[in-house]
């Protein structure tokens, strides 16, 4: 019985003085590496890096893999630039329409119309104004290029779409838009009225 209580009271004793006051630390820990583990948070200050924390920047001019740099700027020189389609992927001419058909749907017919002659449901209930048709009377300079230019920076009134859509989905989208520019070049015969 004797050695019971013996034995309690350094069991207690272990827990009391193992203990302390200050909350921001485990107090005595007997395995040290097991509470506090050795390998570096990512964000933590490291001082055998060179720059000081665990996570290190990419080197300069790394580029995502998937992401295609467009340096062309958002300026009228790199809209006019932008025309002469350097841009434009070499697949681009066997790219098939119908698969952009979709994503236009998404991204762009709310604006712009289900058949691209500039009367989405925006404009229909006058929430926007002075969205283009894409036939070649209301849009007589654009070119696949140009499109692209359009949806990486946007253009007053529309907004850049740059981080909504994925390469590929740009140029789908692009080769749709100019199949809606055929239809609505041959049935709009009169030129639509300016914005
Ligand atoms: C919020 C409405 C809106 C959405 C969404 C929108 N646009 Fe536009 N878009 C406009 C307006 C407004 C203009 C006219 C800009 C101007 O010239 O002032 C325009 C102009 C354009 C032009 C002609 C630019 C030029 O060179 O003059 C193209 C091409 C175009 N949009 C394509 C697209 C595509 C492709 C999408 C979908 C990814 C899209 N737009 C989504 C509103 C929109």
């Amino acid at each position: 019985m004797k050695k019971g209580i013996l034995l309690s009271s350094v069991v207690v004793l272990g827990l009391v003085t193992g203990c302390n006051s200050d909350k921001s630390t485990p107090g005595y820990t007997y395995m040290d590496d097991m509470y506090r583990s050795p390998s570096l948070e990512t964000y933590s200050a490291a001082a055998n890096t060179a720059q000081g924390t665990a996570a290190q920047l990419p080197v300069e001019g790394t580029v995502a893999r998937g992401y295609v740099p467009y340096d062309l700027p958002n300026s009228n020189e790199g809209y006019e630039a932008s025309k002469n389609n350097s841009a434009v992927p070499s697949y681009f001419a066997a790219l098939d329409a119908e698969p952009g058909k979709e994503l236009y749907g998404t991204f762009c017919s709310h604006c712009h119309g289900l058949k691209g002659d500039g009367n989405g449901i925006l404009m229909e209930r006058e929430k926007i104004l002075g969205v283009p048709g894409y036939s070649t009377s209301r849009l007589p300079d654009i070119t696949p290029g140009t499109i692209y230019h359009v949806i990486m920076h946007g253009k007053n009134n529309m907004g850049s779409h740059a981080s909504q859509l994925t390469y590929e989905e740009r140029w789908k989208i692009i080769k749709y838009v100019m199949k809606l520019r055929e239809d609505q070049s041959a049935t709009a015969a009169p030129a639509e009225p300016a914005a």
